[in-house]
């Protein structure tokens, strides 16, 4: 079983590889890259969670629940306050093949499941202030954790508030903080906050025992990058920038395509909906970059 890859229990560890999306930068691809990655990954064999952590609800939405859907259902709030267990709260990830909300409108993503979001996660941070004990949701998740899934999938708001802290502080060096950015030099430029984030973070955890506390940027994507018909000068100065500042962790290129913004009509991941397209392609050269092998046939 692939889950007994050391490489998936860091320091041999009970928990599963985390990937944090983060940066503060709204619109930045996060949700596209979490989603399409979690997916290719579990197309390939290899179990995992995508965390929706934005009260926007864009990765439940592309892995198959709306508000609709989520009725009565609980969420990544219900993990924050400590009121149910990481197995209670996951649903199955699936995609819309038909309209309504039956069974039979969603076709199931084996291997994958999703933690929804809800909108009220927009007061994350205010109710870890209010209660300090709620610091530690994610990292009694992490330790009480027994299943066998490769990656935690974490898809963040574009802020560097409690809530991801939270979190952060419980990624170690073999774990990474992966930032999603559109090739513009904007963004590329925004690299540098997220950078001294981290710094924080490493720096308020040094030498505690009770969480890693070691949030690295082992890798970076760079998104939206040109092709033969879409030739924009800013996006080829991103990659330009992008290559001189962090060619180290710089991963392969995730293709521009007009497509991409089809995800949160059909309620569809990008590899399901489109495995074609350019963008797909790459994000399945990404998996395969990061060890992710078919294990399939
Ligand atoms: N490779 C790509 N080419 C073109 N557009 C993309 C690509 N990846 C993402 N997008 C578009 O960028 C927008 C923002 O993406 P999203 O993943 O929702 O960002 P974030 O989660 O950072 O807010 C969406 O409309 C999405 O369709
Ligand atoms: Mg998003």
């Amino acid at each position: 079983m692939t889950a007994l890859d050391s490489r998936f229990r860091p320091g041999g560890r009970n928990w599963p590889l985390i990937w944090a999306y983060l940066i503060e930068c709204g619109g930045s691809s996060k949700t596209t890259s979490a989603t399409s990655m979690a997916v290719t990954a579990a197309l390939r064999g290899y179990p995992g969670v995508v965390f929706d952590l934005d009260s926007n609800m864009s990765s439940s939405l592309i892995l198959g629940y709306d508000e609709t859907a989520l009725k009565g259902k609980k969420t990544a709030l219900d993990l924050l306050y400590g009121n149910a267990t990481l197995d209670e709260v996951a649903l199955p990830a699936r995609y819309r093949v038909d309209d309504g909300y039956d069974d039979d409108a969603f076709a199931r993503i084996p291997n994958l499941r999703v933690v929804p979001s809800s909108p009220a996660m927009a007061s994350a941070d205010t109710a870890i202030a209010e209660d300090a004990d709620r610091n530690d949701w994610f990292a009694e998740i992490m330790r009480s954790y027994q299943g066998d899934d490769t990656v935690f999938y974490m898809d963040f708001p574009a802020s560097y508030g409690k809530m991801p802290y939270s979190v952060l502080r419980m990624l170690d060096e073999e774990d990474s903080v992966i930032p999603s950015i559109k090739a513009d030099p904007k963004d590329v430029k925004m690299v540098t906050r997220l950078l001294d984030e981290l710094e924080r973070v490493r720096d308020k955890n040094r030498g505690r025992r009770s969480v890693p506390g070691r949030p690295t940027l082992n890798h970076m994507l760079l998104t939206g990058t040109p092709t033969p018909t879409y030739k924009e000068a800013a996006a080829r100065r991103a990659a330009e920038l992008a290559e001189a500042k962090y060619a180290s962790v710089l991963l392969p290129y995730v293709r521009y395509s007009a497509d991409a913004k089809k995800l949160y009509e059909d309620e569809c991941p990008l590899p399901i909906l489109l495995p074609n397209s350019a963008p797909s392609v790459d994000y399945r050269k990404v998996m395969t970059h990061l060890g992710f092998v078919d294990m399939t046939d």
